[in-house]
């Protein structure tokens, strides 16, 4: 039963996200992109699930909500041609409007339903809020754990590979100059995620990105993060001064205490 609604939803997710085309190669490579970003979220989420305590039910709404988590993306690129959410438009509320809309979790019941947009509204944001809906709270986790992991391997590589400016979508349309603001700087050295708000250039995205590391849930997440070497190749990308020097060192050590 668990495993039909879940086949009728991925069903529902091939036919939309198959839809939709478009004739700029950025913003087709990205549709792309986010279709394969939410399989290989559902994949990492199911690994991770393995050291999380959860029952079958909970297995279900957690391959539900990854597989859906970022479905707001695609209507944000077809029409607004960008990844940089606003309070305005905004990937969490185009997402859970277009699962309404669609009726996509009708197989669900309402509780459930509940838990699927209480994970949704709360994947990206810098640290999860003490109101949560209890009933989300370890599925949020994995959510926001494999979610992450997925987004590293994406920018690391597009990074290390890529010169700054060959996507600018995933680049948050950010500038690529040098500075390195002293709140940024701060919140690593503290061991806290950068906050969204204070990221102002692709440097500092790239160490808002590095510092989810203070905010990974399970011990296999960090093991992930660790093995495929995440940090090192954003580091490597990021202009060598001392400050940026300090940070790395900083965030290699607490990853490696977490090993
Ligand atoms: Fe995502």
């Amino acid at each position: 039963m668990n495993q039909e609604i879940y086949e009728n939803i991925r069903s529902w997710f091939d036919t939309y996200s198959n839809s939709l085309t478009s004739e700029n190669d950025e913003i087709q490579f990205n549709i792309e992109l986010k279709r394969n970003h939410s399989f290989n979220t559902v994949e990492l989420l199911s690994d991770l699930m393995q050291e999380a305590s959860v029952s079958e039910t909970e297995t279900l709404i957690a391959r539900i909500s990854a597989l859906v988590h970022d479905v707001g993306r695609f209507e944000q690129l077809m029409n607004y041609e960008t990844f940089s959410d606003t309070d305005h438009v905004n990937h969490i509320d185009l997402g859970i409007s277009l699962l309404q809309s669609e009726n996509v979790l009708s197989e669900l019941d309402d509780d459930k339903k509940e838990i699927v947009f209480e994970c949704i509204r709360y994947h990206g944001v810098d640290v999860l809020p003490k109101s949560i809906n209890e009933n989300a709270l370890t599925i949020a986790k994995l959510l926001r754990d494999a979610d992450r992991i997925d987004a590293l391997n994406i920018v690391s590589k597009y990074y290390s590979e890529y010169k700054s400016g060959t996507n600018k979508r995933l680049e948050m349309e950010l500038a690529d100059q040098p500075e390195i603001s002293k709140k940024v700087y701060k919140a690593i050295v503290d061991e806290k995620v950068v906050s969204n708000k204070d990221v102002l250039t692709l440097n500092e995205l790239k160490l808002h990105q590095m510092s989810w590391i203070y905010d990974l849930n399970f011990k296999k997440s960090f093991k992930i993060v660790s093995e495929k070497n995440y940090l090192k190749k954003m580091y490597e990308t990021l202009p060598k001064k001392d400050e940026v020097i300090d940070m790395y060192r900083q965030m290699k050590i607490f990853l490696e205490n977490q090993l």
